[in-house]
């Protein structure tokens, strides 16, 4: 094997045909019974079960893969966004394996999922992987991240959280961005059989909002910002004993991502102190609350700014009511909702939310968007 070839990953064996055919039995019965029209499934099944003895996997429908993406996203159990998993727009471009393919689909992924502002819940389905046959990857884990750039004091200059990925882009030879704390990175693709390679995205495709305070005109001096479409690409689908390594999808944010997380998190732009001390807090005491002070004025901000550049932003009292909107839903149909608590209970004034004062069933049920191990760099990362 080549140096430029895609290894898997070393914990990445291929699936046992049995374990395949059990999966697939699985998620063909969930199908059939949530799509009556679809008949019963025991044609489909045999179809797929010779498929699978003779290639080891097998092909999804259009409709099947439509299904099992949705179907993924209403089993997330840290995503609190749920409620409308059936209007999730789902991009069937299983057959792009090339690197240009797959980043010109990234930017028209990103392009229709801005929609100008009016974000739409958006998921691009690339090649899956087959037996010995690993799937082409990204290297990003979101279309859009800013750099994060090393001081020579140790500190970061961007977001902490892309350091890595920005070296590997300047390993690859990416020339660097302006030097801004947000400066956009290219995609690193890595498509099969080919070496990784990185690519610009075009601004236009990378809608980002000015952030302003209502109230505090230097606010805006600050020259911050964040981008309008959060799209994961770093998770796989598991749908039916067929894993899907490159599925970027996104929805739109809640702004307590941004605000009480990305902005203010100490390993990330960790912008409180410094907002406090503009706010005129007292910073030498805990016991001020000037961190939770500073943290109400930066989600005031965010969703002002959000509201005024007309992009879709939720803000976590609603969406933990239409959380709640949604599993009362569910239930109606017969359905079990998993979700973990730490995760669906907002970072700001989590009691304060309805969603914070119960318990929940943890099952992560499949079809799912899981974890997977990181692309395989081959050598061509530092
Ligand atoms: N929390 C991540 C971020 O701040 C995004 C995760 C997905 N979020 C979403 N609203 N769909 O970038």
């Amino acid at each position: 094997m080549t140096a430029g070839e895609h290894r898997p990953p070393a914990d990445a064996a291929d699936p046992a045909p049995e374990a395949v055919r059990a999966l697939a039995a699985e998620f063909l019965a969930l199908y059939h019974r949530e799509n009556p029209d679809a008949g019963p499934p025991g044609r489909r099944l045999a179809e797929v079960t010779a498929e699978i003895s003779r290639t080891g996997t097998y092909t999804h429908t259009a409709r099947e893969l439509d299904f099992a993406a949705k179907v993924a996203w209403r089993n997330s159990v840290r995503c609190i966004g749920r409620l409308y998993w059936r209007s999730l727009t789902v991009r069937d471009r299983r057959g792009v394996d090339s690197a240009d393919g797959i980043a010109a689909e990234c930017v028209r992924h990103l392009e229709l999922a801005t929609n100008g502002g009016r974000v739409r819940p958006c998921v691009t389905v690339f090649a899956p992987d087959r037996p010995g046959r690993p799937a082409p990857r990204v290297w990003n884990d979101q279309l859009v991240r800013y750099a994060g750039y090393p001081r020579p004091d140790g500190t970061v200059l961007g977001d902490p959280v892309s350091a890595e990925l920005t070296a590997a882009a300047r390993h690859l030879g990416w020339p660097g961005g302006p030097g801004t704390p947000f400066d956009v990175l290219p995609l690193i693709v890595h498509g099969r059989g080919e070496k990784p390679r990185w690519f610009e995205l075009p601004d236009s495709a990378v809608l980002q909002v000015p952030l302003e305070h209502p109230d505090h005109p230097w606010f805006a001096r600050l020259g911050l910002r964040w981008y309008a479409v959060p799209a994961v690409c770093a998770m796989c689908l598991a749908a039916g004993g067929v894993r899907y390594p490159l599925v970027p999808f996104n929805g739109w944010y809640m702004g307590t991502e941004i605000g009480a997380r990305n902005l203010a998190d100490t390993d990330r732009y960790d912008l409180l102190p410094d907002l406090a001390r503009r706010l005129g807090l007292d910073t030498s005491s805990d016991r001020s609350l000037w961190k939770d002070r500073a943290l109400v004025e930066l989600n005031v901000a965010v969703l002002h700014s959000y509201d005024k550049a007309g992009v879709t932003i939720t803000d976590h009292h609603t969406e933990s009511r239409r959380f709640l909107a949604h599993l009362a839903r569910e239930e109606r149909a017969g359905r079990a909702v998993g979700a973990d608590w730490s995760w669906i209970v907002p970072p700001l004034s989590g009691a304060a939310t309805p969603v914070f004062h119960r318990y929940y069933d943890t099952e992560q049920r499949h079809p799912a968007f899981l974890y997977q191990p990181p692309a395989p760099t081959d050598g061509f990362a530092p």
